[in-house]
């Protein structure tokens, strides 16, 4: 499968849509059908894109051409009917009642003219006749349909390929803004609404940062962020991922309670869902290229990707007199920005040095202005990135913002490669101690990781100055007062170089062994300050105690699984150093924990098994007392079941329900699939009931199930 989207001569595909022949068109299409399929799987059901939306639309716009030169050439598996990728496995499948379809694309202002003429044209409008048009920001980011029935959030669902999405109803339901319940006057009985679930830049940003502390996977970009947090298998990583939502269109209603577009969305409003503020309706296509104009300059100061302006008829009766054409309706359009892209030169390649010892390449720019923001970094993710594209020091690249805030390499200009310009080679050893830097292998897999990682452990500053940085850190330690920039001057000036000599800084300074109000930007006050934030953090619930310890693999949420398995930190580092032992129970127990996977599991026994780790915990506790959490129970009749509450509850809020399942070691879902091993049904259950007994699930009254759990 060819990778790029650059066209392939022997199939015709540099030769313009009117030289083609028949032969290199058929083979051309055939050709674009692949490729287009293999990027809709990247970008639909994995997340991880491969190309550029702009080429990603070049693709399909030769295709169109080529299909409307040669109509009987049009395959059956024409990329032109069809939305997005079937949905990957691990959720249970949703069949839309009202088919989730696509936009066609304007790219100049030329097509947004014709767009309206064609309107016009088609519902006989004379030129003198007014016509609305709403005009909305195109979200970035997925679209999602939420069923309401009677009011009620019962099923909210991907777009998957259009007639059939994912089920992502438990992952939806911890969405903040989302309502599990419309309110106020005029909610149709069954109103299906459709829209963007998106995560924003401030949100994206600190995501990330979080994720590459943690040593897990950092996000291309704010979509794949929003699409990977929402197509989790756990909902409560989902619960703890910032999505916001926009409602902008509906599916299967019992009754339109509006007559235009703008008024359906108003009411959406009213009902408490979120709407994008900047809608307006415009009169003609002047009016609609302005809107677009001034969107453009306002885009990067939104906080949220936006990739074009969605033009729609205003009125619902033309919506419905203009229909549909294969995969899009006629009364709709989305005008696309082109991406910020810009040329600049590769001055050097620096490698920096994370947490974890991995060693992550950035590009170093010559500044250069895209999209309104200087750009003087990219990234360049890791070394096979650097030899796929042969990006080299000297060369002259192509920069992208389109969507992305961390700026990314397109390409290499190769004609304008320097001479002498030479391959890149990626260190072997830690440029910040020269220790051997290795990638490790995939025992099962066989694979080699992308990341090379510093060896040095401990003895590398870079990776203490980040382990330092980490500790503090908001979902960590948390300390205000001790940000990046003076962690890092405090290591260098020997200050604080390992996290239990931050719980005696007020100690050495009342002794006079350093003087911190004398430091550069410091004073008296935020000296008090800092003291008073370190001593508020004696006491630490102990699963942020773990995670600040910066155990590799160990993010916020298996620090809580850890934290609430073992109870007390005494448990854990007993039960971790019995687990060094491979054939100990101990090691059994902690792979067996729901949530913690061998390589987890491994982190965590490497991490203790290192003494100089040891030591930092010892001397730790000897400042602080982290608090147990709330241990899950699991020798009680749920433990490590899964339940779906559905219905009314009579004994209990559906809150308190689920947080004392939780308690007692259940799972508690938002669906039913083959997977549930009990419905608890109250009053009025609807359709998670009838999906049980399509399933053979056990369903039981409230009253069974406060029997089963004996209280
Ligand atoms: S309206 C039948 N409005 O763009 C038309 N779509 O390329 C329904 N999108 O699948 C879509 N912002 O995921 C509409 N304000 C907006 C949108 C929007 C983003 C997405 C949506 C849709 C895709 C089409």
């Amino acid at each position: 499968m060819a990778k790029s989207a650059r066209p392939n001569s022997a199939s015709g595909g540099d030769v313009a849509v009117a030289d083609l022949t028949v032969e290199q068109a058929a083979a051309e299409l055939e050709r674009l059908a692949a490729q287009i399929a293999h990027h809709d799987k990247l970008y639909y059901q994995n997340d991880e894109p491969e190309i550029t939306d702009a080429d990603y639309d070049a693709l399909r716009i030769r295709n169109g051409e080529i299909e409307a030169r040669f109509p009987e050439l049009i395959r059956e598996d024409s990329p032109s009917a069809k939305v997005g990728a079937a949905p990957s496995d691990g959720f249970s499948k949703v069949r839309h009642r009202v088919a989730m379809l696509s936009l066609g694309n304007a790219f100049a202002d030329g097509d947004v003219t014709e767009f309206i003429e064609r309107v016009r044209k088609f519902l006989k409008l004379p030129e003198t006749d007014p016509l609305q048009i709403t005009a909305e920001p195109k979200i970035d980011g997925l679209s999602i349909s939420l069923r309401y029935e009677k009011g009620v959030l019962v099923e909210a669902a991907t777009r998957g390929d259009g007639t059939e999405g994912e089920n992502v109803t438990a992952n939806v339901m911890t969405i903040k803004s989302i309502p599990h319940r419309l309110k106020g006057k005029g909610v149709p009985d069954i109103m299906e609404v459709r829209g963007e679930i998106y995560m924003s830049h401030a949100d994206f940003a600190e995501l990330n940062k979080a994720q590459a502390a943690a040593g897990a996977k950092v996000f291309a970009n704010p979509r794949n962020a929003a699409a990977g947090s929402l197509r989790q298998l756990d909902s409560k990583i989902t619960a703890q991922r910032p999505l916001e939502y926009f409602a902008y269109a509906w599916g299967d209603v019992s009754a339109l309670p509006a007559d235009t577009q703008a008024d359906m969305v108003a009411d959406f409003g009213k009902w408490g869902l979120p709407i994008n503020p900047l809608m307006k309706i415009c009169n003609g296509a002047d009016e609609l290229l302005s809107y677009y104009a001034k969107l453009a300059e306002k885009r990067a100061s939104l906080g949220y990707d936006i990739d074009g302006v969605v033009y729609k008829v205003n009125r619902l009766d033309l919506q419905e007199r203009l229909g549909y054409v294969s995969r899009a309706p006629r009364w709709a359009i989305a005008h696309k920005f082109p991406a910020e892209q810009a040329m600049t030169v590769l001055r050097d390649i620096e490698i920096q040095v994370g947490r974890t010892g991995a060693l992550t390449p950035v590009a170093k720019l010559e500044p250069v202005t895209v999209g309104g923001v200087v750009v003087s970094n990219a990234t360049l993710h890791n070394e096979d990135e650097i030899n796929r594209k042969d990006v080299r020091i000297g060369d002259t690249v192509v920069v992208q913002r389109a969507g992305d805030v961390i700026p990314q390499i397109v390409k290499v200009v190769e004609e304008k490669r320097p001479k002498d310009a030479v391959p890149y080679v990626f260190p072997e050893e830690c440029p910040a101690c020269g220790s051997h830097a290795v990638r490790e292998v995939d025992e099962k897999s066989g694979d080699m990781d992308a990341v090379r990682r510093c060896t040095g452990g401990l003895i590398c500053p870079a990776q203490r100055v980040e382990r330092l940085k980490h500790f503090v850190s908001r979902n960590a330690f948390d300390i205000e007062g001790l940000g990046d920039k003076s962690i890092a001057e405090l290591y260098a000036d020997k200050i604080i170089q390992s996290p239990p000599d931050i719980f005696t800084l007020e100690q050495r300074n009342a002794a006079g062994e350093i003087n911190l109000a004398e430091r550069e930007g410091w004073g008296k006050q935020s000296v008090k300050k800092l003291f008073a934030a370190i001593e508020a953090r004696r006491q630490i619930p102990l699963d942020r105690f773990i995670y600040a310890l910066g155990i590799r693999h160990i993010g916020e949420t298996t620090a809580r699984v850890l934290a609430r398995s073992y109870g007390s930190i005494g448990t854990l580092h007993e039960a971790m150093a019995a687990a060094q032992d491979q054939e100990s129970e101990s090691y059994r127990d902690l792979n067996n924990i729901d949530g913690i996977g061998k390589v987890v599991a491994d982190a965590v026994v490497a991490f203790f098994a290192e003494p100089h780790n040891r030591d930092i915990v010892e001397q730790l506790l000897q400042h602080i007392t982290p608090e147990p959490l709330q241990a899950v129970a699991s020798n009680t009749p749920v433990a490590g079941k899964t339940v779906v509450f559905t219905g009314t509850l009579e004994k209990l809020t559906r809150s308190e329900a689920k947080a004392q399942a939780e308690r007692l070691g259940a799972k508690v879902s938002g669906s039913v699939s083959a997977k549930t091993d009990y419905v608890v049904a109250g009053a009025q259950a609807g359709s998670k009931l009838k999906k049980a007994a399509e399933l053979g699930v056990t369903v039981l009254s409230e009253d069974d199930w406060i029997a089963l759990i004996g209280k």
